[in-house]
Formats: C-alpha cells, sequence, structure tokens
C-alpha cells in the first residue's frame, strides 16, 4: 500500500486534542487514514452489530435511520441491524446491501419516555447475554431520531468508545450536566470527569458493552429503589461509568451533531450523525 509517510515532529491536526490522558485516540477527520484502517479490519472479518431503539411513536424515525446507515455505516463490512420494538409488524423494509441483515428484538414500552431511554441498558445487557450474540465482535448502540450523512467506518471500532456532546465539548468540567447529587449512583463532584459523553452513541466489544450496559442497569436499579433518578437518565450513568473505566477511543462531535440546536463549527470537517428535528410534544408519552 503507498500513503503519505506518518511524521513523527508534524501532527495530523494541531487545532484539536487528538489524544486522551491515558491514551485514547480522539477521533477526527484528519486524524486517519480510512484505507490503512480498513486494510486492518477487512483481515479479521468482523460483524458489527448496530442496535437501536424504535419504541413507540419513535418507529417514524427508523426508515430513514436505517436508509441512511446504508449508505454511511460500516459499508463493506458485515453489518446486523438490531431493532428492538414494541411495534414488530411496523418495521419497515429497507433494500439492505450485501452481509447486512436486520433482526427484530420485540421488547416492552414503558409509559415514560425516561423509562424506555433508561431500559435500553437492561435490554442490550440482557440481549448480549444471548447465545445469538456470539455472530457478533462490536456492538454500536445509536438513539433512532438521528441519520448518518458522512462515513462512520471501522475507525470508531475499539474496546470502548464514548463520544463528545456536541453542547459541552467545550466546557469547563464544573459545567457539565452530570448528576451532582451525592445520592444517586451516577454522582460527579464538580472538580472530576473527562468529558461529557453522550448518550446517543457509544459502543465497543461485545464483552465491554455487556459489561458498560449492565453496570448502568444495576446503577439505575439501585437509584430507583432509593427513589431518586438521574438528571440525564441513562446518559448520566453512562459518563459516570466512562469516568471509571476509560474508553480505549474518544469520538469527536462529527459523530453526533444536532444543526437544530448548533451552527456547523469550523472545526468539525464533517458531520456524520445528525440528529432528526424531533417535536418533543408531538412524541412524548404517547
Ligand atoms: N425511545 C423510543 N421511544 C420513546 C422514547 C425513546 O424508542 O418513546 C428511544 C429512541 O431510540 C430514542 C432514545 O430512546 O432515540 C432516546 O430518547 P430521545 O432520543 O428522545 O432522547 P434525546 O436525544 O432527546 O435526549
Ligand atoms: C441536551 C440533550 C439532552 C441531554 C442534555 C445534557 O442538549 O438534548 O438529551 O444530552 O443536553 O445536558
Ligand atoms: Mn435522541
Amino acid at each position: 500500500m503507498v500513503y503519505p509517510q506518518p511524521m513523527a515532529l508534524t501532527p495530523a491536526r494541531r487545532d484539536v486534542l487528538v489524544l486522551t490522558p491515558w491514551l485514547a485516540p480522539i477521533i477526527w477527520e484528519g486524524t486517519f487514514n480510512i484505507d490503512i484502517l480498513n486494510e486492518q479490519f477487512r483481515l479479521q472479518n468482523i460483524t458489527v452489530g448496530l442496535s437501536v431503539f424504535a419504541v413507540k411513536k419513535y418507529m417514524t424515525f427508523l426508515r430513514l435511520f436505517l436508509e441512511s446507515a446504508e449508505q454511511h455505516f460500516m459499508v463493506g463490512y458485515r453489518v446486523t441491524y438490531y431493532v428492538f420494538t414494541d411495534r414488530p409488524a411496523d418495521v419497515p423494509q429497507v433494500g439492505l446491501g450485501p452481509g447486512r441483515r436486520l433482526a427484530v428484538l420485540p421488547v416492552r414500552s414503558y409509559p415514560r419516555w425516561q423509562d424506555v431511554s433508561m431500559r435500553r441498558m437492561q435490554m442490550i445487557s440482557q440481549f448480549l447475554e444471548q447465545p445469538s450474540r456470539q455472530q457478533m465482535d462490536y456492538l454500536v448502540c445509536a438513539d433512532v431520531d438521528m441519520k448518518f450523512q458522512d462515513h462512520v467506518g471501522v475507525e470508531i471500532l475499539t474496546p470502548l468508545f464514548g463520544t463528545l456532546h456536541p453542547g459541552f465539548y467545550t466546557s469547563k468540567r464544573n459545567a457539565f450536566t452530570y448528576e451532582r447529587r451525592p445520592q444517586s449512583q451516577a454522582y460527579i463532584p464538580h472538580d472530576q470527569g473527562d468529558f461529557y459523553y453522550l448518550g446517543g452513541f457509544f459502543g465497543g466489544s461485545v464483552a465491554e458493552v455487556h459489561r458498560l450496559t449492565k453496570a448502568c442497569h444495576e446503577a439505575m436499579a439501585v437509584d430507583r429503589a432509593n427513589n431518586i433518578e438521574a438528571v440525564w437518565h441513562d446518559e448520566s450513568h453512562l459518563n459516570k461509568y466512562l469516568l471509571l473505566r476509560k474508553p480505549t477511543k474518544v469520538l469527536s462531535p462529527e459523530y453526533l451533531w444536532d444543526l437544530h440546536m448548533l451552527p456547523w463549527p469550523s472545526v468539525l470537517k464533517k458531520l456524520r450523525f445528525v440528529a432528526v428535528h424531533k417535536n418533543h410534544q408531538e412524541i412524548w408519552n404517547r
């Protein structure tokens, strides 16, 4: 393979942090050569799972999510979509490329949207305890109210990754919306924390995602028994988990942006996975 030589004294990007203090790469456009990565990952013949929940009215987001994933998510790899839903009959028919499959996993719904969101941790962890998960090397867990609009490939694969929240990647840790009440299992004091990760895009190896989702589910069960609910639900618990068990890669906000809330900053060369407009009154608690 012929490609530009990496030079020890020439950083790929000078304008962003590309390595955490625990030596995990932070993934920005311009820091990786996808051809080299593809060469390495293709040799392993991996299968990547993409789990997504479409419960109650959120089913309306699923078609665009899947169609856009066909265009941009792990193109050229074996991919299995795991659609968790209370409405299996409403899963749209989407044409899938070679090597790509879709599995529907029936789940119950909860009246409160917060519970639907939080229970994802339980449902994913229990799913990963079933034998069918053996066919998968990595699992990526995503919100459904999203679309892919640029490349998301093997550069994200690693034992454990989280994604920087677009609202907080320039913020001081004391401004992060971590859970601040010591009574919650998600508690993080103001002088601690690395990044504010979002709940809508995380993943890694099956073993690590199982460990993460199980730990978050158990922490939320303790909170429930203590009559406390973390401020940002599963996202608060994810942040606590990733503070204690550091991710091995961190995705830049290229991997989750919301143009309805924020303009496109020049530090992001690509917006790969973006929020779809959602009318909260319309969609919640139905
Ligand atoms: N979700 C769902 N049905 C609901 C509420 C939530 O399927 O009634 C799932 C869906 O995958 C959604 C995710 O939970 O993307 C997180 O909820 P939401 O996207 O509303 O949270 P936000 O991104 O606004 O924090
Ligand atoms: C909002 C987002 C929420 C939550 C919150 C954290 O922008 O819509 O889902 O992530 O930030 O402060
Ligand atoms: Mn969302």
